[in-house]
C-alpha cells in the first residue's frame, strides 16, 4: 500500500527519493510524487498516476534541485488514482506540502469545516484536507509549524503516517504516526531518511529510530531528531541497528522477487527453525510460548486471525494444533473477527498471523482480543512491525523481506513455526506420543533439503504452465493438511496471473464444484501420501470421468496417479503433517510462470498491496 520516503541532509534529495519510490515499488501503488525545497526556498511538486517511471517521465529534464524533500506512492482510497488526488499534496496557500498513509476517518466533518473558512480543495482525498487543517491551525493560533501539526494531529482520527515540508521552515521535516508504520534512518554525516518501511533506508543506514503510534518527529538540519507525543510529552528518541542487508531487498540476477523468494525456501525455511529445533536433543526452544507457558497450558481454545495467505498458514496451523497439542482451534478472518462481536474468553490464546505485521484489520483483531483479556501471541516476518509490538509475545519467521506481493517464502517460513509451535506445545503438555515427536524433529531439520529437489522441477512446471496458461479457470483440491495447500495454490494463481480459480477440500468437489468440471478445466490435486491418501485418488478418478485436465502432486514412488494424471509432479517422502512444506512449492512455480507466459506484473499485480494498511 502506501509507501512514504523523506529525505533531509547534505546531499542533493531528488535522487534519493526516486530510489527511495523503487525500492517501494513492491508495496503496491497507482501513483507517485515528490516535492523538493529549492533555494528560495521554493517548494516544487511533481507527481503523476502510474508508476514511478511515469514520474520520472513527467520530470525529464527539468532540475530540482534541493537537498530536502518528501515522496509517496499512494495506493488510492479516497479517490481515483490520477494526478490531482497523487501525493504530496499542498496547503491552500501552496507553501506546505504533506504525505500521508492510512485513512483520517473524520475528513469529511473536518473538510465541512474548512470549507465554511474559505478553504479550497483541489482532490478528493483526506490528505488535503489535512495539508490545509495545518495551514488553517497555524494561520489561528500564530504557533509554530510544529505545535500546528501537534494540534491539527489531536483533531483527525483514524490512521495516519505523515510527512510535512514546508517553506517558511527550510531546515525542518515534520514526521509523526498513528496506526501507520514510520521509521526514521540516521545517517552518519548529519542527514535523516523518514520511510514508511526499512527498505529504502538501509543502503544509507542501519541505525533507525520507530516512530510509536501517536509521536511525532522534528528533524531539524543543525538540531538533530527530537520527539514528542501529540499531547505534548517528550519522548527520548531509542536508535536501534537494523540487521537488514541490501542484497536482500534486490532481485540477485532473479528475473522477479517472487522466483527469488521461491528459491530462498530451502535457506528461509532452515531460518525460521535455526536456534528452535535441536535435533541432537529433540529439544525445541521457544521463548515466546516459555516464557507464557501458564497460558498455553491453560488454553481452552486458540484463536487464529489472520488475512490472505497467512490466514491460509492458519489454516494449516489448525489441523497441527488440534493433532498435537490437542486444543481446539479457530481460524477466523480478521477483517470478520473483528466486526463480529465475538466472544473471547480469558483463557483463550489468541494467535496472529502477518508477514508484514501491519496488516490493519489483523491488528485491529489483536486490540479486541487484548481488550477482551486473551494472551495473544504474534507470528510475524518483519521485525519491529506493529503487530510484533503489539502483541504480549511472539516468534518472528525470519523469512528476510518478501518484495513479491504475491507471498511465498513467508508462507512456508509461517508454517515452519506454526509446526514447531504445535510439537513444542504438544510435547510440553504430553499429547504428541514421543516416537512420531521424535520422527517430526528429526524430519523437519531434512524439509530444507527436501524443497531444493522439489525446486529442481521448474523445468517441469515451466512446460505445464506452457500448456495451461491460457484457460480462465482452475481448481485446486486437496484434503486435510493440503486443503489450505490447495487454497494458497488458487490464490496464487488468480492474484499473479488473474486467472479464475477456487480451492476445494477434494471430497466437497462433489457438492458444487465438479459441475464446473470439463474438458478445458485444468484441475490440481494435492495427493500426497497420507492416512486418506486412499479417498484422495477417489477424488481423482471423479475427476478424470469427468474429462477434467489433471496435474497432479504426489510423494515420489506413486505409480497411481501416473495413469490417471496428465502431469505428475513427485515431491520427496515426510510425515504427512509437513506436507505442505513441499506440495506448496510447486503451486508456487506454476503460477509464477503462467504469470510470466501470460505477460503480468508477476511482482506487483495490479490492484493488490502487500502491505494492507487499510481496512
Ligand atoms: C495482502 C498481501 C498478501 C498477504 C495479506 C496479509 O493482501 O498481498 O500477500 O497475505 O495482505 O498480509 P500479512 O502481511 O498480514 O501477512
Amino acid at each position: 500500500m502506501c509507501g512514504i520516503v523523506a529525505y533531509i541532509g547534505s546531499q542533493q534529495a531528488l535522487p534519493i527519493l526516486i530510489n527511495g519510490l523503487q525500492r517501494l515499488e513492491y508495496r503496491g501503488y497507482d501513483s507517485a510524487g515528490v516535492a523538493v525545497l529549492e533555494e528560495g526556498p521554493r517548494l516544487r511538486v511533481a507527481k503523476r498516476k502510474g508508476r514511478v517511471a511515469d514520474l520520472l517521465e513527467a520530470i525529464g529534464e527539468d532540475v530540482i534541485a534541493g537537498t530536502i524533500g518528501i515522496g509517496h506512492t499512494r495506493w488510492a482510497t479516497h479517490g481515483p488514482p490520477n494526478d490531482v488526488n497523487a501525493h504530496p499534496h499542498v496547503s491552500g496557500v501552496r507553501d506546505l506540502a504533506l504525505i500521508h498513509n492510512g485513512i483520517i476517518e473524520n475528513y469529511h466533518a473536518l473538510k465541512q469545516s474548512l470549507l465554511q473558512r474559505g478553504h479550497q480543495f483541489e482532490s478528493d482525498t483526506d490528505t488535503e484536507v489535512l495539508a490545509h487543517l495545518i495551514e488553517e491551525v497555524r494561520k489561528t493560533t500564530g504557533k509554530p509549524l510544529f505545535d500546528a501539526v501537534r494540534i491539527a494531529l489531536n483533531e483527525v482520527q483514524g490512521a495516519y503516517a505523515i510527512v510535512v515540508l514546508d517553506e517558511s521552515n527550510p531546515n525542518q521535516l515534520i514526521a509523526a504516526r498513528k496506526s501507520s508504520p514510520l521509521v526514521i534512518g540516521v545517517g552518519s554525516e548529519g542527514d535523516y531518511y523518514v520511510a514508511s518501511d526499512a527498505t529504502p533506508i538501509i543502503e544509507y543506514t542501519a541505525n533507525v529510530v520507530y516512530l510509536e503510534d501517536e509521536e511525532i518527529a522534528l528533524i531539524e538540519r543543525d538540531n538533530g531528531l527530537h520527539i514528542r507525543t501529540i499531547h505534548n510529552n517528550e519522548v527520548t528518541p531509542e536508535i536501534i541497528e537494523l540487521e537488514m542487508q541490501l542484497e536482500a531487498i534486490e532481485k540477485g540476477g532473479y528475473e522477479h522477487f517472487m522466483l527469488k523468494e521461491i528459491f530462498e525456501q530451502p535457506r528461509s525455511i532452515a531460518d525460521s527453525i535455526r536456534g528452535r529445533l535441536n535435533v541432537k536433543q529433540g529439544t525445541i526452544h521457544m521463548a515466546g510460548i516459555d516464557d507464557h507457558w501458564d497460558q498455553w497450558q491453560q488454553a481452552g481454545r486458540l484463536v487464529i486471525v489472520a488475512c490472505g495467505t497467512s490466514w491460509h498458514a492458519g489454516l494449516v496451523a489448525e489441523y497441527l494444533f488440534e493433532e498435537f497439542a490437542r486444543i481446539p482451534v479457530e481460524v477466523e478472518y480478521a477483517s470478520e473477527f473483528r466486526y463480529r462481536n465475538p466472544i473471547i474468553r480469558p483463557d483463550d490464546v489468541v494467535i496472529a498471523i502477518s508477514q508484514s505485521g501491519e496488516t490493519a484489520d489483523t491488528l485491529a483483531a489483536i486490540q479486541l482480543a487484548k481488550q477482551q483479556g486473551a494472551h495473544v501471541f504474534g507470528v510475524c516476518n518483519v521485525v519491529g512491525s506493529s503487530i510484533s509490538r503489539e502483541t504480549h509475545a511472539g516468534a518472528y519467521t525470519h523469512a528476510g523481506p518478501e518484495i513479491g506481493v504475491a507471498s511465498t517464502k513467508a508462507f512456508t517460513a509461517q508454517v515452519a513455526v506454526l509446526t514447531l509451535m504445535a510439537l513444542h506445545i504438544g510435547q510440553k503438555k504430553g499429547t504428541v506420543p514421543p516416537k512420531r515427536y521424535y520422527r517430526l524433529v528429526n524430519e523437519l531439520a531434512t524439509i530444507p533439503k527436501k524443497v531444493e529437489s522439489v525446486l529442481e522441477q521448474e523445468p517441469l512446471l515451466r512446460q505445464i504452465a506452457e500448456d495451461f496458461h491460457e484457460s480462465t479457470n482452475a481448481l485446486y483440491l486437496g484434503r486435510g493438511v493440503n486443503f489450505p495447500v490447495a487454497l494458497e495454490g488458487a490464490l496464487k494463481l488468480k492474484e499473479i496471473s488473474y486467472i479464475h480459480a477456487e480451492g476445494y477440500p477434494a471430497a466437497e468437489m462433489k457438492h458444487g464444484p465438479i459441475a464446473l468440471i470439463d474438458a478445458e478445466m485444468p484441475v490440481v490435486f494435492l495427493a500426497t501420501t497420507d492416512e486418506i491418501y486412499e479417498k484422495a485418488v477417489s477424488n481423482v478418478q471423479e475427476v478424470k470421468a469427468r474429462g477434467g485436465r489433471l496435474i497432479a502432486v504426489v510423494t515420489e514412488g506413486n505409480r497411481d496417479l501416473a495413469q490417471l494424471a496428465e502431469y505428475v509432479i513427485s515431491v520427496p517422502p515426510c510425515d504427512e503433517a509437513l506436507a505442505p512444506l513441499l506440495s506448496t512449492i510447486p503451486l508456487q512455480l506454476l503460477s509464477y510462470h503462467i504469470a510470466v507466459l501470460r505477460g503480468c506484473n508477476v511482482d506487483q499485480p495490479r490492484n493488490l498491496a502487500k502491505s494492507v494498511t487499510v481496512e
